[in-house]
């Protein structure tokens, strides 16, 4: 079988939440297909059992191979207030899989301050990429009405944590009004959406994350503490702003409490990481549980 022929799994974007879904998939018999743009990402999806398809999606795509489940997992593109490179892969599609689910962010609503966030709440993103997210979200729900969309926070998990900052002594912001933050560990966000993929869901749309925020300073303190290491100083606004990119001042402008009642409570998903210390734990002994990469 060819890397291009029909799969009943195919992941666009097989990257690091991507992998752990073709892991999941594979173990359950699935014929993974799992598109990347390096032949490095590539190796580590054949690694894992699956077939890999090289393909970058900021130029035109031919025809991509039909397929029972989608998974989509690639970042919007760079500029501009629409996903082009979801464009191109919707018009590539030969046919709307019975399955779809897209790993969208929380970053949509904007900032809540203190406010719990579930998903009645209405989109109003305040930075383009926010905005291409969303134009994302609505290109896949218009393309397949049962496409589930996934609301993700900050991922963390083994090697994804900023473990160089907090042993260089990097500042973070102090908590001021609002200031909360969410996460999920990446097992976690692969087990969930490995279940709305199988498992047609009552709604298209959920937060995917622990059920655990926190203030900002809180996250970091945590893990130097299990660094057995000191506490990142913490500085204020006014320097913050002269030290950091406008990237990340972006994300520190937003603060959610997001709620995962509505995915636990349709899906019977049992968090292998419901607090994020527990998951910093696992991830620095770079631990993994369950059935996953
Ligand atoms: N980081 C966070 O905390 C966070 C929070 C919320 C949501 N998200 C979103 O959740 C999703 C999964 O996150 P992740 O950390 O697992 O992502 P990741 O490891 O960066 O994986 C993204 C995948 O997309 C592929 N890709 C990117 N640009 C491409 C292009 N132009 N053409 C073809 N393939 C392309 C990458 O291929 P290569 O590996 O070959 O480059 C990679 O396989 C992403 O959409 C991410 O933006 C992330």
């Amino acid at each position: 079988m060819t890397a291009e022929s029909g799969a009943s799994t195919l992941i666009i974007g097989c990257g690091d939440t991507g992998v752990r879904l073709a892991a999941r998939a594979v173990a359950t018999g699935e014929d993974v297909l799992g598109v990347v743009r390096s032949a490095e990402s590539a190796a580590r999806v054949r690694s894992v059992g699956a077939r890999a398809l090289c393909l970058d999606l900021d130029a035109e795509v031919g025809t991509l191979p039909a397929c029972r489940r989608l998974l989509y997992s690639v970042p919007p593109s760079r500029d501009g207030d629409t996903d082009e490179r979801m464009r191109r892969v919707l018009a590539a599609m030969p046919a709307v899989p019975a399955h779809v689910v897209y790993i969208s962010t929380s970053g949509v609503y904007g900032d809540c301050g203190d406010d719990w966030v579930d998903e009645s709440r209405a989109a109003a993103p305040t930075t383009s990429r926010a905005r291409r997210r969303v134009n994302a979200e609505q290109q896949i729900a218009a393309w397949a009405s049962h496409a589930v969309i996934l609301r993700v926070p900050g991922i963390y998990g083994p090697g994804r944590l900023p473990i160089d900052r907090v042993l260089a002594g990097e500042p973070v912001l102090a908590d001021t009004a609002g200031g909360w933050t969410n996460r999920v560990h990446i097992d976690d966000l692969a087990g969930m959406a490995w279940r709305v993929a199988t498992e047609q869901p009552r709604h298209t749309i959920y937060n995917a994350c622990d059920g655990t925020p926190t203030r900002r300073e809180a996250y970091y303190d945590t893990l130097a503490e299990l660094m057995a290491t000191s506490a990142p100083p913490k500085i204020d606004w006014a320097e913050a702003r002269e030290r950091f990119s406008a990237v990340r001042l972006s994300f520190l402008a937003e603060s959610r409490r997001l709620s995962n009642a509505r995915l636990l409570a349709d899906t019977g998903y049992r968090l292998v990481f419901p607090d994020y210390r527990d998951g910093l734990v696992a991830s620095l002994r770079g631990d993994v549980r369950g059935p996953v990469y």
